[in-house]
């Protein structure tokens, strides 16, 4: 019996015992979009359940910055390994392991590392991850450690590490799993169509932290196949979309794609050569999805910008104690963005807005804890002690 099969079994079981009101587990995206995937229906999904992450509307940011229109995160950080990569990595490896690979390859700043070594690990294949020397986050190196990955550090940055892969892949039997993989964008293609099922719409914009340019080219593929439009963006098909929901009367969002002002070849023109900037995730200068970027740019009449290490901490400080929302500093890059043009009349008064938060905030505590640990008040364990702290704190 395939997993698969196993898993729906358990479900008829639940179901039964639920009186058969249709209570169905979900068991991913490959499943749940199998339809809108270019899969094979009999290949066999390598799932942790990903996708079906909250879209939180913000409650206390819009008043604070007097915005009349709403904000939403697309919290991806819940994906199963803390990333929207997850997205991606269900369908590259579901499609890898149905052509017979044995083993996927990936380079990374740390979060396609870690979903890559999941889903190989769910798979049971053999997973190298090229990583650049430092500047990985702690979380993203552990996970994929403790997922079983090869992990190879090259003396060198993401892009050094991202040419050596792409001229591996062409002599060895392995297969890339970075967003060069059409599969992978077809996987993050689906946050779309979840935003578009929990608003009942297309948002006005949408803003994402943008680095290789793999997941705003995504989030088009998917918002255009709901609105009935094939995209010159995507390089599965090229613009010869067989996905596209004939009936849809859906307008597209405007794409927005911030960068780190210190990586940010979009805004420069060209490849920047050493990329730097606190948001390790988007360190990259010379990205890999260039042309379809432009592509979405132009057909979504959407823009890029860039905004500085300070902006991008200050927004995930900002996110986390206002909202309780925890993310990474490249994800907060998106909001920090949208607030920005919010102020500056870009996005215009009473807009709907999603930002995407890409990864969580756990991957990278000790950009949190940079300053050292937190001066802590310190009493005695007793009643009265602590009955004094809360009177002084409460007033
Ligand atoms: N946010 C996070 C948290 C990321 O990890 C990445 C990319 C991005 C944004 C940018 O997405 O590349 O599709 O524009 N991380 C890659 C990695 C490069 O290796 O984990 P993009």
């Amino acid at each position: 019996m395939t997993e698969l099969e196993d898993s729906k079994d358990g479900n008829r079981g639940r179901e039964h015992a639920l009186g058969g009101i249709g209570n169905r587990h979900y068991t991913g995206l490959v499943e749940h979009y199998r339809q809108r995937l270019p899969l094979a229906p009999e290949a066999r999904a390598i799932s942790l359940g990903e996708g079906r992450t909250p879209l939180i509307r913000l409650q206390n940011i819009p008043g604070d910055v007097g915005f009349g229109g709403e904000i939403y995160v697309k919290y991806e950080g819940l994906n199963p390994t803390g990333s929207f990569k997850d997205r991606g990595m269900t369908v590259a490896v579901t499609q890898a392991v149905h052509a017979g690979s044995r083993a996927v390859i990936c380079a990374s700043t740390g979060n396609t590392s870690a979903a890559a070594a999941a889903y190989a690990a769910r798979a049971g294949i053999t997973a190298f991850v090229l990583i650049p020397d430092g500047k990985v986050a702690q979380g993203k190196l552990a996970q994929a450690v403790a997922y079983g990955a090869t992990v190879v550090q090259i003396r060198g940055n993401f892009d050094d590490a991202m040419q050596l892969v792409k001229e591996l892949a062409e002599s060895s039997p392995v297969t890339v799993v970075n967003s060069i993989n059409p599969y992978r964008l077809q996987g993050q293609k689906t946050a779309a169509f979840e935003i578009i099922e929990a608003l009942g719409r297309a948002p006005d914009f949408h803003c994402l932290p943008v680095g290789n340019a793999g997941n705003i080219t995504a989030h088009w593929i998917g918002y255009s196949e709901s609105a009935g439009h094939s995209t010159e963006a995507c390089l599965h098909c090229g613009g010869e979309c067989s996905f596209t929901q004939a009936t849809s009367t859906l307008k597209r969002p405007r794409m927005v794609g911030y960068q780190a002002a210190g990586s940010a070849p979009f805004m420069r023109g060209g490849p920047v050569r050493d990329p730097d900037t606190v948001a390790t995730a988007i360190r990259i200068g010379n990205p890999q999805s260039w042309s379809p970027a432009w592509t979405v740019q132009k057909e979504s009449d959407g823009w890029f910008d860039e905004l500085t290490d300070e902006e991008i901490l200050a927004t995930q400080s900002r996110l986390a104690s206002r909202e309780g929302v925890f993310c990474e500093p490249a994800s907060a890059a998106s909001l920090a963005g949208a607030l920005r043009d919010i102020k500056n009349g870009k996005i215009a008064d009473g807009s709907t807005v999603v930002c995407t938060l890409t990864g969580n905030g756990l991957k990278d505590p000790a950009v949190i804890l940079r300053g050292g640990m937190p001066k802590m008040t310190q009493i005695d364990a007793e009643r009265s002690a602590v009955e004094r702290l809360l009177t002084e704190h409460l007033g």
